[in-house]
């Protein structure tokens, strides 16, 4: 279904074709959202761009665009203003009318229309053999709701768990465990992801100290690539438990992600060398293969290379890469990949796109894409430790969530029953965290406030769990259950409050669309907001409209159909930022 500012942009299309009958120009309406409801609420500036193709004035040719379109069953008539502006106001009955398709259409007006990609989102990818910290937050939440709004509008959505589950690392804690645990092989799945934890930092420790035990753990790494069954016993046991570890807390969280570790991509990557070679984009230099991307350089100005095998016959991080993107284009038949990693990795994915086009493994049809994140800081600035210094658990970060937001509820006014507490915290909690992380801009650097994201006023999780319940209680008390409401019931729109919820609502498929094709979930949670301020207005006793004692009953009927609306539209998009609503509170 199209929405409101899709048909308008249909609509002046069609009438610049008119304007503009065999000139060669471009037909572009330029529509804008107006931000002063005072110049409607689109603003078209066309007019301005064809001056030179007409001849004449921008005023002159917005009046010419005007006589040939065709829009009075969508805007009240359009005006001129300034130097050639066509602003556009959407008629109380379109809104009405298009509120009602939106009502009937299980997406709420924001489907794909049946243009579906085959889409793989490579999210969270931590490192395995450690506990998962703050640093892994940011790409989880933000993956996952980007995978839950594509999946929503049509597009299947492939969900890739990228871990580090190869290379070095794994050597180095393979060799500790073997000289340190000699009877890890009865049973090496005994132990947790915390020891592993503490192997590894130990490991890392000997592997800068000691030569012998560096050359044994890059001995390890070949042992464990050539199949040596022990090593890989061990390995399988770590990865196991590592993975398992992750997907508590991806449970916690509510992300669904599928594992294909580093390790899935292993046998390609000879021939990924191979044949970068064989095509002449990879050579040697100094003893390693490389491959030299234009415009690259080192801050010497030299030239900067992706190592694709280096010196000692060993593939790394760029070739998995490489035979992993390729992997999603050939076997899984992506024509959109996404990547979500800090915005420290971005030089690392430009250049890997700008192989795979140079090899013509990846055609411009289709879209690659990485989205880079600022870091998550403390109160202080820096970036966010524990007091002893250590990296933040996401267990704990959890745990904390949903303590702070107890203790919130237990010292409220309100008496609220033990019970419900539990139950309320463990929604509000992680919604907190997931509000905020996804609220703030995805490239900027943003601190980590525990007093602001769980309070329940502001813009924060809390308030729209407690904005959506609010909105169910008022189905409640005027005794209607907002589920069985006719999608047909006639929406009256009068008083000045009900048109501005009322449009507020029509925008939804823009925020989705945004979030979709900008990839960026703060165009949902600032609409989301905005919507349950707009609400809070028309509700208002003093400045809104009466709902529950609203006569005659159409006016009631029409009332509660916005507030059902409203409280849909809050809960789907609440659910595509991964965010769990409460009925009551
Ligand atoms: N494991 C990597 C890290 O912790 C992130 C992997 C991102 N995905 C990828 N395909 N490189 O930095």
């Amino acid at each position: 279904m199209a929405s409101a500012r899709q048909l308008i942009e249909q609509r002046i299309t069609a009438a610049l074709d008119q304007v503009l009958e065999g000139q060669d120009a471009k037909r572009d309406p330029m529509l804008k959202q107006t931000q002063d409801p005072k110049f409607g609420d689109f603003q078209a500036n066309c007019a301005m761009g064809l001056e030179k193709v007409l001849g004449t004035n921008p005023r002159e040719i917005a009046q010419r665009i005007i006589d040939a379109l065709e829009i009075d069953d969508v805007c009240d008539p359009p005006e001129i203003a300034g130097p050639g502006f066509i602003n556009l106001r959407l008629s109380a009955a379109f809104v009405g009318k298009q509120l009602q398709k939106m009502l009937a259409d299980d997406k709420l007006g924001a489907g794909n229309d049946g243009d579906t990609k085959r889409v793989v989102v490579d999210f969270s990818s931590p490192n395995l053999a450690k506990e998962m910290h703050v640093g892994h937050l940011r790409s989880t939440i933000i993956g996952d709701s980007i995978c839950r709004t594509l999946e929503f509008v049509g597009h299947e959505v492939m969900r890739r768990n990228h871990v580090g589950d190869w290379g070095t690392q794994f050597g180095m804690l393979l060799e500790y465990v073997k000289r340190t645990q000699p009877q890890a092989l009865d049973d090496p799945s005994s132990f947790r992801v915390n020891d592993l934890e503490q192997f590894y930092k130990d490991a890392h420790a000997l592997f800068q100290s000691d030569e012998e035990f560096k050359t044994a753990s890059r001995q390890s790494v070949v042992a464990l690539q050539s199949g040596e069954p022990e090593m890989r016993t061990l390995w399988k046991a770590f990865c196991d438990e590592s993975l398992r570890h992750c997907h508590e807390i991806y449970d916690r969280l509510g992300v669904k992600l599928v594992d294909m570790g580093e390790s899935a991509y292993q046998p390609f990557l000879p021939g990924v060398v191979a044949e970068l070679q064989e095509k002449a984009l990879a050579e040697e230099s100094d003893g390693a293969i490389c491959v030299f991307v234009p415009g690259y350089t080192n801050r010497d100005g030299s030239p900067l290379p992706s190592i694709i095998q280096k010196s000692d016959g060993g593939f790394n991080y760029d070739t998995t890469d490489l035979a992993a993107l390729r992997y999603r284009v050939d076997e899984e038949n992506a024509n959109h990949i996404i990547y979500i990693t800090d915005r420290g990795q971005a030089s690392h994915f430009d250049m890997m796109f700008k192989i795979c086009r140079m090899a013509n493994w990846v055609n411009d049809d289709i879209e690659l894409n990485h989205i880079g994140f600022g870091v998550v800081l403390g109160k202080d600035g820096k970036r966010i430790r524990t007091k002893e210094g250590g990296s933040i658990k996401l267990a704990d970060l959890l745990d904390t969530a949903v303590t702070k937001v107890k203790e919130l509820l237990e010292d409220s006014a309100r008496d609220f029953d033990p019970d419900k507490i539990d139950e309320i915290a463990n929604v509000v909690g992680p919604a907190s965290v997931k509000y905020a992380d996804l609220s703030h801009s995805i490239e900027s650097d943003y601190k980590f406030d525990w007093d602001k994201m769980v309070s329940f006023e502001g813009e924060t999780g809390p308030y729209m769990i407690y904005a959506f319940a609010r909105i169910a209680g008022i189905g409640r008390k005027a005794g209607v259950d907002f589920d069985s409401l006719s999608p047909e019931t006639e929406l009256i729109l009068g008083h000045p409050t009900e048109i501005t919820l009322a449009k507020s609502l029509l925008q939804f498929p823009d925020a989705i669309a945004q979030v979709a094709n900008q990839l960026k979930p703060n165009a949902m949670t600032s609409y989301l907001y905005g919507l349950s301020r707009t609400f809070s207005t028309f509700y208002d006793k003093e400045h809104g409209v009466r709902v529950i004692d609203a006569e005659p009953e159409s006016a009631r009927q029409s009332r509660l159909q916005l507030c059902n609306l409203t409280r849909k539209v809050l809960r789907t998009g609440l659910s595509l930022l991964g965010i769990d609503v409460l009925e009551e509170m």
